[in-house]
């Protein structure tokens, strides 16, 4: 038969709980030193990333990061300010059902494209299957948290199967990516269908 050892000595734990104690103590008051001046001068460089200036100043966390955030520089531009340049966009735009989408949602940030006025670069423009893809993330019905009476939503390949046409078709050969409705209802204009929105 096995005997059954156990142990009535218990300071080995207390050692392990001592140590933890120093160390949250240590810390305590190690970690403020840390930042002063002098102590940061004799640290090595590794340890200086650790432990960063300012750590603390407002709370738990740098308190240089305030300004960095702010000092960062704007990438965003409005829809006025990308219209001012772009005047038969904006005869579509202002007048379709999309006014209210972002330009930049679209096509990019401003700041690739115009500094202090000037062009500096182009912003991509989607082509083929990518233009499909940018319509379904806010078109597309499996999105179910979006609320449908806000926008509305279609299933692929079912809107063209309703609409009789080839699947391959691209959302742009029927909508203005600009005016979604634009064509829609010159067409139904045409065959006497009456007109609404753009
Ligand atoms: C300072 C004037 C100016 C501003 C502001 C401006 N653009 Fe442009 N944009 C141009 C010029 C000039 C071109 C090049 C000529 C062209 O293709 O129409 C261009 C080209 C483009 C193109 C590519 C067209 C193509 O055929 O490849 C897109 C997309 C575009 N701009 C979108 C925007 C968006 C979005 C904004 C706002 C964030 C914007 N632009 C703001 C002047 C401007
Ligand atoms: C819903 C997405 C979407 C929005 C919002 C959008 N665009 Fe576009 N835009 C596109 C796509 C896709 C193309 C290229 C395909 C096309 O023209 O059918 C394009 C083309 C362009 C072009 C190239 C000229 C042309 O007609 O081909 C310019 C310039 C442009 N957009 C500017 C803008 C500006 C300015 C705004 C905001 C007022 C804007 N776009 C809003 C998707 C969008
Ligand atoms: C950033 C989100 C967003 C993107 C991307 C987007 N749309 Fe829209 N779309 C809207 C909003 C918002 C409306 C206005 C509310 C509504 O009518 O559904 C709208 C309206 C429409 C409508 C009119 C619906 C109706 O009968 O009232 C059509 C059609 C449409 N979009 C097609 C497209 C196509 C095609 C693309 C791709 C080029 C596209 N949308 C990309 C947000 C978006
Ligand atoms: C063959 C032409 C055609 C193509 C291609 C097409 N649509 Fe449509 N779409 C229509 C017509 C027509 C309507 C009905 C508009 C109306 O009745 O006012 C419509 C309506 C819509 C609506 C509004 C739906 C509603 O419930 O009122 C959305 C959103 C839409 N289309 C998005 C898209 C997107 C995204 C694509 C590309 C994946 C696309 N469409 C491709 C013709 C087309």
């Amino acid at each position: 038969m096995q005997q059954e050892y156990k142990s009535k000595s218990y300071t080995h734990l207390v050692y392990v709980l001592l140590l933890f104690i120093a160390a949250g103590v240590g810390t305590y008051y190690a970690v403020p030193m840390l930042q002063t001046d002098a102590v940061r001068a004799m640290m090595p460089e590794m340890m200086r990333e650790m432990y960063p200036q300012k750590m603390g100043e407002f709370g738990h966390y740098r308190g240089d990061a305030v300004m960095d955030e702010v000092n960062r520089p704007i990438r965003n531009g409005t829809n006025a300010s990308c219209l001012v340049c772009h005047p038969y966009i904006r005869e579509m735009h202002l007048e379709g059902v999309h006014k209210t989408v972002s330009c930049e949602f679209c096509h990019g940030p401003a700041a690739d494209h115009v500094k202090d006025g000037n062009l500096i670069g182009d912003l991509p423009k989607k082509q083929g299957e990518e233009i499909k893809t940018l319509c379904l993330r806010c078109h597309n019905q499996i999105i179910r948290a979006r609320p449908k009476e806000s926008i509305k939503m279609i299933s692929m390949p079912q809107h063209l199967e309703e609409k009789k046409v080839r699947i391959d078709h691209n959302c742009n050969q029927c909508h203005n990516v600009h005016a979604p409705l634009m064509w829609v209802n010159q067409a139904k204009a045409i065959v006497g269908a009456g007109e609404g929105s753009k």
